[in-house]
């Protein structure tokens, strides 16, 4: 039986690409426990599915994510903060092992902006605006938005943005890179979907390495994270799909995947 959802929309996939939008219109996608629990739930779905190779994660038109959902937040005092299994949840999104794509237009912000910055490329439309507000009600980010930002953008602008609570454009995401292409409004769910595909046709034992040695950047210092590297390159040797690649290079043919 196939799982429905109250708070997010899973489309028919394309070509083996999943397209997930938020879908709680009525105030702008705030992330409620229940939205980050469907999505948590969804993605472990998607991970044991041979049939989905990547997914794109999608807002509205104007609003990708508002944040945490403020009265839900408003509820928690310190104890409950303090006992909150969002966290937990949020470990569950980040550890999807697939390639995944946010295509994000109008606001990403606060436990938005971070939803965002969980995704592994983000592609946005040039209305975008990617924030930190957390300051002006008194918080900082709670979701990684403090660690991934400044891995993303850098210590100055990471700094403005989460002290001042002044949002960035597009552009100025694109060119800190914090988001990899900058479309038309019209066309960033397109070409987020097209990106995806891409990645989809690629061996998928050798994209679900590169997208674990490439977090680990995050997380090591270089001499461990080329030992990681190694590991994962000689444990690549021993797959099908890497000998299929290089005899098919050799012999001039196009290479025939298996995933094994
Ligand atoms: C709950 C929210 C919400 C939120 C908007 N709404 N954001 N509800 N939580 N984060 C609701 C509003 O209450 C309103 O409901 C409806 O959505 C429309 O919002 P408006 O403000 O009227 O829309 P607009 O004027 O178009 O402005 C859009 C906006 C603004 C710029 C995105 O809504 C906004 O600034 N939202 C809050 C952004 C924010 O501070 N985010 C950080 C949250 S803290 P009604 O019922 O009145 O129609 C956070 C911490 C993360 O994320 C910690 C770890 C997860």
């Amino acid at each position: 039986m196939t799982q429905s959802y109250q708070t997010i929309i899973l489309e028919p996939p394309v070509a083996a690409v999943q397209l997930i939008r938020l879908n709680r219109p009525q105030a702008h996608n705030a992330l409620t426990s229940l939205l980050l629990t469907e999505l948590a739930t969804a993605l472990e779905a998607i991970a044991s599915n041979d049939d989905i190779a990547a997914v794109v994660l999608t807002g509205g038109d104007k609003v990708f994510a508002a944040g945490a959902d403020l009265k839900e937040m408003a509820a928690l005092d310190m104890v409950g903060v303090l006992n909150d299994t969002r966290p937990a949840i949020w470990r569950r999104i980040y550890q999807f092992p697939k390639p995944l794509i946010a295509a994000v237009n109008g606001y990403a912000l606060g436990g938005g902006c971070e939803l965002a910055m969980h995704a592994d490329i983000i592609i946005a439309g040039d209305s975008a605006q990617f924030g930190q507000p957390e300051i002006n009600l008194g918080m900082i980010p709670g979701a990684g938005g403090t660690q991934r930002l400044i891995r993303a953008v850098g210590k100055s602008l990471a700094m403005k943005m989460v002290l001042s609570g002044e949002f960035i454009s597009a552009l100025e995401a694109k060119q800190s890179g914090l988001v990899a292409e900058v479309t038309v409004p019209e066309m960033t769910i397109e070409r987020a979907m097209k990106l995806a595909q891409t990645i989809a046709q690629k061996p998928a034992l050798a994209v679900r390495q590169a997208k674990d040695v490439l977090l680990k950047a995050f997380e090591t210092d270089l001499e461990a994270g080329l030992q990681y590297e190694r590991k994962a390159f000689t444990v690549l040797a021993g797959s099908d799909d890497r000998n299929e690649g290089i005899n098919a290079f050799l012999e001039k043919r196009k290479p025939k995947y298996t995933g094994r």
